[in-house]
């Protein structure tokens, strides 16, 4: 790009970021969340949302870098402002729509529950007396608190979704509670765990949405630009098959 704008104004996607856009955004991510961002071998942060926010990032002129940042630390970090953008499975919420804004939704999804192949749990509902492993702070979180009730002894919160699954695959627990995608990943990745996974229709559809702080008008009219960019141009729906292969 040579500076050239379009008919409608805009510049082309090719031109060189503007020296306010050029700082690298930091992008906080929990990285334990396969599909969605991991760690490889290598330490890298891969996955479905970090692929996303490359093409986004490429769209709308922006570079950024990945940060791994725990989830219970996820919301602070943007707030204070040490991370400009957070991609984590994040549901929007209403709640959490008070305390910073959200891209236009880019995932849809719901919360499974995963038991041992050998379990009686039919539905949502029988987890009511059981041992159930969930994600600090999570959608999954707030759907057993309510089953449960917030105080229960019987929730037994984790740190990241991964040990909450090993610990039912451990013995620990019940059942665990989590976002439909993480946990077929797991059940597909862990044969020798022998889960089973039990979908309830009374779970609230989630859609993930990506997080900027709150009044950060123009880093979200970018973002959703971009997101707007990539599904309308083949780059999100081959990366969707990539991912999730439909
Ligand atoms: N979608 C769920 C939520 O927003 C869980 C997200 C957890 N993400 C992660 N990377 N650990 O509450």
């Amino acid at each position: 790009g040579c500076g050239k704008k379009d008919a409608t104004g805009s510049a082309p996607a090719a031109s060189a970021p503007t020296t306010a856009s050029a700082r690298v955004l930091a992008v906080g991510t929990d990285a334990a969340y396969a599909p969605f961002e991991s760690q490889n071998e290598k330490g890298e942060i891969v996955g479905f949302d970090i692929d996303v926010v490359k093409a986004v990032a490429a769209k709308a002129g922006l570079e950024v870098k990945f940060v791994n940042t725990p989830w219970e630390g996820i919301f602070n970090a943007l707030n204070q402002g040490d991370r400009d953008l957070l991609v984590s499975a994040i549901t929007i919420t209403d709640q959490r729509k008070q305390t910073m804004d959200f891209s236009s939704p880019y995932f849809d999804a719901v919360q499974l529950i995963a038991v041992k192949a050998d379990a009686k749990v039919a539905k949502f509902d029988d987890l009511k007396p059981l041992k159930v492993g969930v994600q600090t702070g999570t959608t999954g979180d707030e759907a057993v608190s309510k089953l449960q009730g917030k105080t229960s002894t019987n929730i037994k919160r984790f740190e990241s979704t991964p040990l909450a699954l090993k610990e039912l695959e451990a013995g620990g627990l019940d059942a665990v509670v989590a976002d439909n995608g993480v946990v077929i990943n797991y059940v597909a990745n862990n044969a020798g765990a022998k889960f089973k996974t039990v979908s309830d229709t009374s779970f609230t559809p989630e859609q993930y949405g990506l997080a900027v702080k709150k009044g950060n008008a123009e880093l979200l009219a970018k973002v959703n630009k971009g997101l707007a960019d990539i599904k309308s141009d083949g780059t999100y729906d081959n990366l969707y098959k990539k991912y999730f292969g439909t």
